[in-house]
């Protein structure tokens, strides 16, 4: 039996009264404690607007007053184009974040896209606790999205240069031409490792050795992120895809059309560990705010598994062993592909450790899902929090809370002539110099020069995809030179004749240049047999090849994203036969002059093979250090110039 109550208790009324009265009491005392209540404004005393205070203060005593409500619109992030017909929706559902797809140049200028961002953080700040919203794009090789603003080689020719700290650099001016247009973060560097150069993303790769993206990622992550990521030439940076996106199986995709992105990526755990795990370790220990899961799937045993529901690699390796504190974002729609059970696949990658989802349309439907999923405990009270502590982190960091908008004092050095001569100088130090024969470089600059073939005057395809659009464009997506206006400019003396498909007279000139090119693409619409895109040379290329290097000595460039099939259009090798010099010219991006820079001597050919160089494309995967490893051009092969 139970305590007797004292005498005072026994009488109904008044046992009544008193227990109505504590129970008063308890109420009030729940409400006033219970997160997500909110005690008091905040007034940056000691509160999570006061910017004396520890990040990690700010983010508690925030974390404290949110509803649930609000810590689920921190974790959603939507594309511009799906909230620009409901711009409150931004303040409605206390949306976190915005990015547009693909670097799509929406806009002319920094100050029009600063004040699109500005109109949406706006409704961000007009929320019962103003947190501010981070904007994020794909500024993976340059601010694309902005006509004039500098465009850097892709990944793979900055890893033939075998120059990191020339890839921070690199970082940094993008970093300064994303952040004086109001954007907050970019979806870069990738850090994946390309074994497979059938695969479109192969050119977003530094090469097939994970030493290279080891070596890359620090730079490149303090390059974007800076000493101090609340400076107006910072963004936040983007480790991307964990983990193993370079490693899937050719035909393994799991997305119809593509036959390597997306895919599985079947190793033991050792082997991933060794080759695709390791560059995220140099870019956690760089401090990188932000990692992507992949698309991907990896097998190490049991099957494979989805990279977005892996529990295991994300939250127990990445976050876990790795030591991660940022936060991990979805890739574009990547949820979707966990279910056909909407709510199961944001309850299984939200437990599995991604902290934002890239909805990145269906933005109502995810809040609801995550919502039923933690009143139905599917997902705990503790994930969110954790997720949206990791989220906070960032935007206290990025100094968002208190400067909401954008800076764009930086803009006037957009395109400016000193960050062109850092894209100049990378495009220059890519430069691979595969044959010369007879040292036909570098050329003198005083010869009668005939140019031809489809990547001579062409900015869509020597910057590639990734600029100015998701699979970049041949009409000139954005500003700068062209090899051929390159060639001009670094040998004012040289009588050029231009002929795209050598139908003009070849007779007479000194030497040729022919220009071979892939046409631009990006992911696994680049993966090779997938559609339009292969590793062939075109035939108007190769006939430009045969026409040109049939009747005078001549150069070959090949402006592409992953080695091509040559080796049938060489010839024999010698001076006088065949093609003479080789060069591989990967996407140089927006200074062609680079190109042109090392052919006439005025910088040296110092770069090497970043992945290996096939025979032919049916021999690939083919990687350093494979058994009977039997390339037409190894990796690591270059020629130098003085
Ligand atoms: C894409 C890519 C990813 C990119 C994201 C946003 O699908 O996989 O690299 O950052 O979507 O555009």
């Amino acid at each position: 039996m139970g305590a007797s109550l004292p005498t005072l208790f026994r009488r109904p009324a008044i046992l009544w009264s008193v227990l109505a009265a504590a129970l008063a009491a308890a109420v009030v005392t729940v409400l006033l404690v219970v997160p997500g209540t909110d005690d008091g404004p905040a007034d940056g005393n000691g509160d999570y607007l006061d910017a004396s205070l520890p990040v990690d203060e700010r983010v508690d005593d925030l974390l404290s007053r949110m509803t649930i409500e609000e810590k689920v619109g921190q974790m959603t992030q939507v594309t511009v184009g799906a909230i620009d017909p409901y711009p409150t929706d931004v303040a409605e559902y206390g949306i976190g974040s915005l990015l547009n797809g693909g670097s799509e140049a929406l806009f002319s200028t920094a100050e029009e896209w600063a004040a699109m961002i500005d109109g949406h953080q706006a409704q961000a700040l007009d929320t019962r606790l103003g947190i501010p919203l981070m904007y994020g794009i794909d500024a993976v090789h340059g601010n694309t999205a902005i006509p004039g603003a500098v465009v850097f080689p892709h990944n793979i020719g900055l890893g033939a240069a075998h120059d990191p700290g020339l890839a921070g650099r690199a970082a940094a001016v993008t970093a300064a031409e994303t952040r004086a247009a109001g954007i907050h973060w970019t979806f870069a560097p990738c850090v994946c490792v390309a074994r497979d150069s059938r695969w479109g993303r192969t050119y977003e790769s530094y090469g097939e050795d994970p030493g290279l993206a080891f070596e890359y990622a620090g730079p490149v992550v303090q390059g974007y992120q800076g000493e101090d990521l609340a400076a107006n030439t910072s963004v936040l940076a983007t480790a991307k895809h964990y983990v193993g996106d370079g490693g899937t199986a050719y035909g393994s995709s799991t997305t119809e059309d593509y036959l390597l992105d997306q895919g599985v990526t079947t190793l033991t755990e050792d082997e991933l560990r060794s080759i695709h795990l390791a560059p995220f370790q140099a870019a956690v220990d760089a401090g990188v705010g932000s990692v992507m899961a992949s698309f991907s799937s990896t097998d190490i045993g049991g099957g494979p598994v989805k990279a977005h529901a892996d529990e295991y690699l994300i939250t127990e390796v990445l976050k876990g062993e790795l030591g991660f504190d940022g936060f991990v974002v979805s890739d574009w729609q990547a949820v979707d592909q966990l279910s056909d059970d909407y709510n199961e696949a944001v309850r299984t990658a939200i437990n599995a450790g991604v902290d934002m989802v890239m909805v990145p349309f269906e933005y109502k439907a995810f809040i609801a899902a995550l919502l039923a999923e933690v009143e139905s405990g599917g997902v705990s009270v503790e994930r969110i929090d954790d997720a949206v502590s990791r989220i906070l982190a960032q935007k206290f960091a990025l100094g968002l809370f208190e400067h909401p908008d954008a800076d764009t004092a930086g803009a006037a050095d957009i395109g400016s002539d000193a960050h062109r001569e850092v894209a100049r100088e990378a495009a220059a130090a890519s430069q691979t110099l595969l044959r010369n024969d007879g040292d036909l470089l570098p050329l003198t600059g005083q010869e009668s020069i005939y140019v031809a073939g489809s990547g001579a005057d062409s900015i869509g395809r020597q910057t590639g995809g990734w600029t100015a659009s998701w699979q970049g464009s041949l009409n000139p997506p954005t500003e700068g030179t062209t090899i051929l206006a390159g060639i001009q400019q670094v040998a004012p003396d040289a009588a050029v004749t231009f002929s795209e498909d050598a139908s003009a007279p070849v007779e007479g000139a000194d030497v040729g240049i022919v220009v071979v090119a892939e046409d631009p693409y990006a992911e696994g619409v680049g993966d090779a047999g997938a559609g339009d895109h292969d590793m062939a040379v075109s035939e108007a290329d190769a006939a430009a090849i045969a026409t040109v290097c049939g009747a005078v000595e001549c150069v070959v460039i090949v402006v592409s994203g992953r080695p091509v099939e040559i080796e049938p259009h060489l010839g024999a090798t010698g001076a006088g036969s065949g093609v003479d010099a080789l060069v591989a010219a990967w996407l140089p991006g927006s200074e062609g002059a680079g190109v042109a820079d090392p052919l006439f001597g005025a910088t040296p050919y110092n770069g090497r093979l970043p992945v290996t160089w096939p025979h032919q494309t049916d021999d690939e995967p083919l990687n350093v250090g494979d058994p009977g490893y039997d390339p037409l051009f190894a990796f690591g092969f270059g020629l130098q110039t003085a």
